[in-house]
């Protein structure tokens, strides 16, 4: 839907195939999901620096970034909480039509808000990667001191304590960080990535 009828949508001489043939290789969204501190920035810095190794063109969107830039103007209720993940599925849409593995890093706690994500690319160009810990896990690791700032009161509506994350039903893959080393992890979406003929083996 656009607010204005007055816009025509102008064709590239190059489509995304095109890209794809030149690079040697697909493109796809990778979307992380899964609650703070479950891992979802240091897998996807983890498996972006593999597949670069092995040739790939990739580029990482991860959360606390874009809401410096292009999201800086939105905070943590429900409705920019959609409009943050409504924007990130546009960007992650232009990126794989640019002929990238792009991956994304957001806790994304709305199965609608992702699952319209997936809608926006075609149907084999969606991985939904669930990046599982438990809550305990997540406040013990408390990377970046957010769970202490929840529990003295300084943030309000934090996914997981009294915001809700809605667990995905069917992702693509679960990784469960409580379990697998970050190695591990990364080995595994890898095997993922060449059983499903994303990558070459
Ligand atoms: N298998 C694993 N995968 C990823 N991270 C792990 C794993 N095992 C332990 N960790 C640790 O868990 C922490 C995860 O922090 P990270 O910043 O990646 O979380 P996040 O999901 O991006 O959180 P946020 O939503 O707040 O950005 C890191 O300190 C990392 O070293
Ligand atoms: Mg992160």
């Amino acid at each position: 839907m656009t607010e204005s009828g007055n816009i025509t949508w102008h064709e590239s001489k190059i489509k995304k195939e095109d890209r794809h043939q030149l690079n040697n290789h697909r493109s796809a969204v990778i979307w992380f999901t899964g609650l703070s501190g479950s891992g979802k920035s240091t897998l996807s810095a983890a498996l972006e620096a593999c597949l670069h190794k092995k040739g790939i063109r990739t580029y990482r969107l991860d959360g606390d970034n874009i809401r410096h830039g292009l999201n800086r103007d939105l905070g943590f209720s429900p409705d920019d909480r959609k409009e943050n993940i409504r924007r990130i599925g546009e960007v992650a849409k232009l990126m794989v039509d640019a002929g990238l593995f792009t991956l994304t890093a957001f806790i994304s706690p709305y199965k609608a808000d992702r699952d319209q994500v997936r809608q926006l690319v075609e149907a084999d160009e969606f991985i939904e990667i669930y990046v599982k810990a438990t809550i305990e896990t997540c406040e013990e690791r408390d990377p970046k001191g957010l769970y202490q700032k929840v529990r003295l009161g300084e943030i309000k509506n934090f996914t997981g304590i009294d915001a809700p994350y809605e667990e995905p039903h069917y992702p693509d893959l679960v990784v469960d960080t409580d379990q697998l080393s970050v190695a591990d992890s990364v080995e595994y979406i890898v095997a993922y990535l060449k059983k499903n003929h994303f990558i070459a083996d």
